[in-house]
């Protein structure tokens, strides 16, 4: 008895069974013990019999599971009473093998089962349903494949079921139905087809569904208005047809409502109007037909109303005349008609309407000047009457203008210039006339200006040249005269540039060869003459037009002009060249024979021979270089110019790029929580309600390639890791205007700013900071040791380092992270962070991982000293073996107590380690790997200095 009584005291009990047991004698006490030991033992047989099916490296990971006690395992919790299993955690931790050798039906009492972000894979075993307490089960974010099984429908506990973000197929099983409980059920990003079983309404408790991004057809049920507690539907980005149920109506509860998307047709039922809790309804990309419903604002919620590519007809809603809680109004491409020159009050939440390509007739009404959140507004394609109001310029948030295939008569006003942060300017195909006021150059921001055909006449500004940001710039069909300023030869990232069909005369300035990254340029019907010497420097263009000028003089000698038409080039004075129809030039004159350039020939001859194989080396070299950054240039300026929106991953798929937009409202500063090297980042709630942090990246004048590699980079090292101690990259988009990046939001924020503010300082204790630093040894340990091929972070710092609320440490900003080909040199451009960088790239640019580990050192003194550790790294450079951790311990955070035992034990550890990191020569650091195991080991030497 004894015996039992001690073995129960070793295992931990709760105080509270140690009572109890006390209290109702012996007996009771043998027979607990007996049942719960064995049932103990049981599942932890179940669970290590699923261990030992795992790969090796999730084995390593699930190292604490030994012994027959499973509830001190890692991600394991025990129900207080019973002592047996009762909630499994394990996310993130690069778990790969199937749940084919978990045996559930020995665990039954689990309540929670979450092993979502990991990249398990097979299909879900029908066994699950063995789990029969279970309350929430996450399986999201895994590579799980086949049909949801069945038995599913057994769970009848479950309240919370997540298979998104998996490769789940064929179609949902009508046994879901069953699960009355069940509050959340949420299945997308996956491959399911078929269509939504009508049992779906039988889930009467359900709060949410998410279904996007998934291959489901046929149409929406109509049972689903059963759902009385729904509050968010989202069945965006599917295939779904027919037309929406009238029963929708009866979701009173309904908040969010997503169609976009889908192949649905008929008119939208009228019961909609009922839905007065409506924040949010996307009905855009689909096939309905008829009135939009009139009363759509109803209950004055609304924020959210997209509509747009349908065959909607007849005017705008009259409830959005006045909603005053509305944000973004998308409807263009329909055929909606109406005067909607005062149509709408000042709505003073609006940021964004889109009424482009109607049938709207009317004046832009001076009253858009008072809508003071807007941002873009976009009226073009429709018939458009009048001038454009000078009133305008006071809606100062304005970044996009689209009014362009109008009527619009006038000049473009003087006020239109205080609109500082207009960066897309399209008012073409209009009766717009005047000059080109020289104020254009105040709007610094703007990339795109167009204002061909139009009757604008006067001279072109130099000032355009000022316009730094410039991508396209469209000024043809007007009446334009004098010369083509030399100023334009400014604008670097010019890609495309109209001048054609004005009255432009004189020749081409010289200086339009500083315009490297034009791609297309048409300068056809002017008057312009002289010779074509200024595109020879032109290399990245693709296209041009010159027709139809006085040009004369040979063809320059660059790609876009070897394989020219004749079209392209007709209607000029003299121009020569080897093009079919056109004259060739005249060759330099015929070579003479006689004796004496002979014999000056034979004497000059080896000379030339090798000052041609020279230079024809040098060519050679230049040739390559030149292709290769013309290439890279290639691609990025279509990834940065595509309208379409790049290929996304995980939550809305194309819809992404709407979805942060709207969320952080075109990217105001008041969601603004950070800048950092390469973009700022923004805090976003998402309309599935998932907070999130958006990288934008910035745009810098000189620095678009650069960033865009940086970025791609970022991208695909982010989307291949899944590590408790790295940032999760949930999504990445790249659209005309922006790219951005969507990361796993961390509440803490980054080290650097807690370090520095000594209120978060103090509560980030010895113990915290030892984890911190063990974490992130953890994190780079993966990334070098794990990865294949290798990623090598190259930037690590304070600023990349964040810190969840449980001040666990997650390393971010993998920009310029490379994949260590072994096949491809390591040479590359200097990367990373002042003060952290190794020494070694001051004068090799040789990058390895043993750059990361001298980064981890210096970082690693950062978090116990509470700021950077400056001098002791610059002196440190050659004598970082004369340092020694007795000196070190001196610097430690002064705003914290000193470190007693047993976590000083740790922190002399991490010193110790830090010291072998910060030596000079790479190749004498030790690896992550090492670092990590020391780290992990300088627990257990605690032990040994306690007990001694
Ligand atoms: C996993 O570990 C076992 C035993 O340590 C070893 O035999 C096997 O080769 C390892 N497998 C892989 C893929 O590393
Ligand atoms: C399971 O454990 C996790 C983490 O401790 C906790 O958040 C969750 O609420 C638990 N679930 C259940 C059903 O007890
Ligand atoms: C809906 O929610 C209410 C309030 O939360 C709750 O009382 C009710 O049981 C839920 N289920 C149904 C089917 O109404
Ligand atoms: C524009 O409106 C005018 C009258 O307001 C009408 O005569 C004309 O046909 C309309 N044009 C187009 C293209 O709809
Ligand atoms: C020129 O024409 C050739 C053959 O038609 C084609 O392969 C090449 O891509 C073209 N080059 C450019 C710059 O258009």
């Amino acid at each position: 008895m004894l015996f039992i009584f001690s073995m129960l005291l070793s295992m931990k009990l709760k105080p509270f069974w140690v009572l109890l047991v006390m209290h109702f004698g012996a007996f009771a006490m043998a027979s607990a013990a007996n049942h719960d030991v064995a049932s103990s033992e049981i599942e932890a047989n179940a669970l290590l019999k699923w261990k030992a099916s795992l790969d090796n490296h999730s084995q390593a990971s699930l190292s604490s599971w030994s012994g027959n006690n499973p509830c001190n395992w890692f991600g394991i919790a025990c129900d207080d009473g019973s002592n047996s299993v009762s909630n499994i955690t394990i996310t993130r931790v690069g778990l790969k093998g199937t749940l084919q050798s978990f045996n559930f039906s020995l665990l039954p009492n689990i309540v929670g089962l979450n092993v979502s972000y990991n990249f398990l894979y097979g299909s879900i075993p029908p066994q699950i349903e063995a789990l029969s307490n279970l309350k929430s089960l996450d399986l999201s974010s895994n590579k799980l494949s086949g049909r949801i099984p069945n038995t599913i429908g057994q769970l009848s506990k479950l309240l919370h079921l997540n298979f998104s973000s998996n490769g789940l197929s064929d179609s949902i099983p009508s046994e879901v139905g069953n699960l009355h409980s069940l509050l959340t059920f949420d299945i997308y990003d996956n491959n399911l087809s078929g269509s939504i079983p009508p049992s779906i309404g039988d889930m009467l408790n359900l709060q949410s569904i998410h279904l996007f991004n998934n291959k489901l057809s046929g149409s929406i049920p109509s049972s689903i208005g059963n759902l009385s507690n729904l509050t968010m539907l989202s069945l965006s980005s599917n295939k779904l047809n027919g037309s929406i149920p009238p029963s929708v109506g009866n979701l009173q509860k309904a908040k969010v409502i997503c169609f976009i998307g889908n192949e649905l047709s008929g008119e939208v039922p009228k019961e909609m109007e009922k839905l007065i809790d409506l924040e949010c309804l996307q009905l855009a990309d689909n096939h309905f037909v008829g009135q939009i419903p009139q009363n759509v604002c109803l209950g004055g919620k609304l924020e959210y109303f997209t509509a747009g590519n349908n065959s909607f007809t007849g005017p705008i809603p009259e409830s959005l005349r006045k909603c005053y809680t509305l944000k973004r109004l998308r409807l263009q491409q329909n055929f909606l008609t109406g005067d909607i020159t005062n149509f709408f009050d000042v709505l003073p939440n609006l940021n964004y309407i889109d009424l482009s390509d109607n049938n709207f007739h009317g004046q832009l009404s001076p009253q858009w000047g008072r809508f003071r959140s807007l941002t873009s507004l976009m009226i073009s394609e429709n018939n458009l009457t009048g001038v454009i109001p000078p009133e305008l310029g006071g809606a100062s948030k304005l970044q996009i203008l689209h009014l362009f295939s109008n009527h619009l008569t006038g000049n473009i006003p003087q006020e239109l210039f205080h609109l500082t942060s207009l960066f897309d300017l399209l008012i073409n195909n209009n009766n717009l006339s005047g000059n080109l006021p020289i104020q254009i150059s105040s709007l610094q921001q703007l990339k795109y200006l167009e204002i061909g055909s139009n009757d604008f006449t006067g001279l072109i500004p130099n000032q355009l040249g000022d316009l730094p940001s410039l991508l396209i710039l469209n000024l043809g069909r007007n009446k334009f005269e004098g010369s083509i300023p030399s100023e334009l030869g400014s604008l670097e990232y010019l890609s495309s540039l109209d001048l054609s069909g004005n009255l432009l005369s004189g020749t081409i300035p010289s200086t339009l060869g500083g315009m490297k990254g034009l791609e297309k340029i048409n300068l056809s019907h002017n008057d312009l003459s002289g010779g074509l010497s200024s595109f020879d420097d032109m290399v990245s263009l693709t296209s041009f037009d010159i027709s139809y000028n006085q040009l004369e003089g040979p063809l320059p000698d660059i790609q876009a002009f070897q394989n020219a038409t004749i079209e392209s080039l007709r209607n000029n004075k003299g121009l020569c060249g080897k093009i079919n129809g056109l004259e060739p030039c005249p060759t330099l004159r015929g070579k003479s024979h006689n004796h004496m350039t002979r014999k000056i020939l034979v004497a000059v001859l080896p000379l030339t021979l090798a000052i041609l194989m020279l230079a024809s080396f040098v060519f050679g070299v230049w040739y390559y270089l030149r292709q290769t950054s013309k290439k890279e240039q290639d691609r990025s300026t279509s990834l940065l110019r595509s309208q379409g929106i790049f290929p996304t991953w995980n939550f809305g798929g194309k819809f992404m790029f709407e979805n942060i937009v709207e969320a952080t409202e075109y990217f105001d500063d008041k969601y603004l929580i950070g800048v950092g090297g390469q973009g700022s980042v923004y805090k976003a709630m998402l309309p599935t309600g998932e907070v999130v942090a958006v990288k934008k990246l910035h745009s810098v004048p000189n620095g678009e390639m650069l960033n865009l590699k940086a970025f791609e980079s970022e991208i695909h090292a982010l989307t291949e890791i899944r590590h408790r101690n790295i940032v999760k990259l949930h999504g990445f988009c790249s659209h005309s205007q922006y790219s951005f990046l969507v990361c796993e939001f961390l509440e803490k924020g980054d080290l650097k700013k807690i370090l520095k503010d000594d209120e978060q300082a103090i509560a980030f204790d010895w113990s915290k900071r030892v984890n911190v630093v063990k974490d992130v040894a953890n994190a780079l340990c993966y990334m070098h040791h794990d990865c294949s091929p290798p990623i090598i972070h190259r930037d690590v710092s304070s600023k990349n380092v964040l810190l969840d609320s449980d001040h666990v440490a997650h390393v971010s900003d993998f920009g310029t992270a490379k994949f260590l080909n072994p096949n491809s040199s390591n040479w590359t451009s200097f990367v990373g962070t002042f003060g952290y960088a190794a020494p070694e790239l001051a004068y090799t640019m040789e990058v390895n991982e043993k750059c990361d580990v001298y980064s981890f050192g210096v970082l690693a003194l950062e978090i116990l000293f509470g700021k950077h550790p400056g001098d002791v790294t610059s002196s440190s450079i050659g004598v970082a073996s004369k340092l020694d951790h007795v000196t070190l311990m001196d610097r430690l955070d002064e705003r914290l107590p000193c470190p007693t035992s047993p976590i000083v034990v740790e922190v002399v550890s991490i010193l110790k380690i830090v010291i072998s990191c910060l030596i000079e020569s790479p190749r004498s650091r030790p690896t992550m790997e090492y670092v990590a195991k020391e780290l992990a080991m300088s627990k257990s030497s605690i032990f040994n200095a306690t007990k001694t």
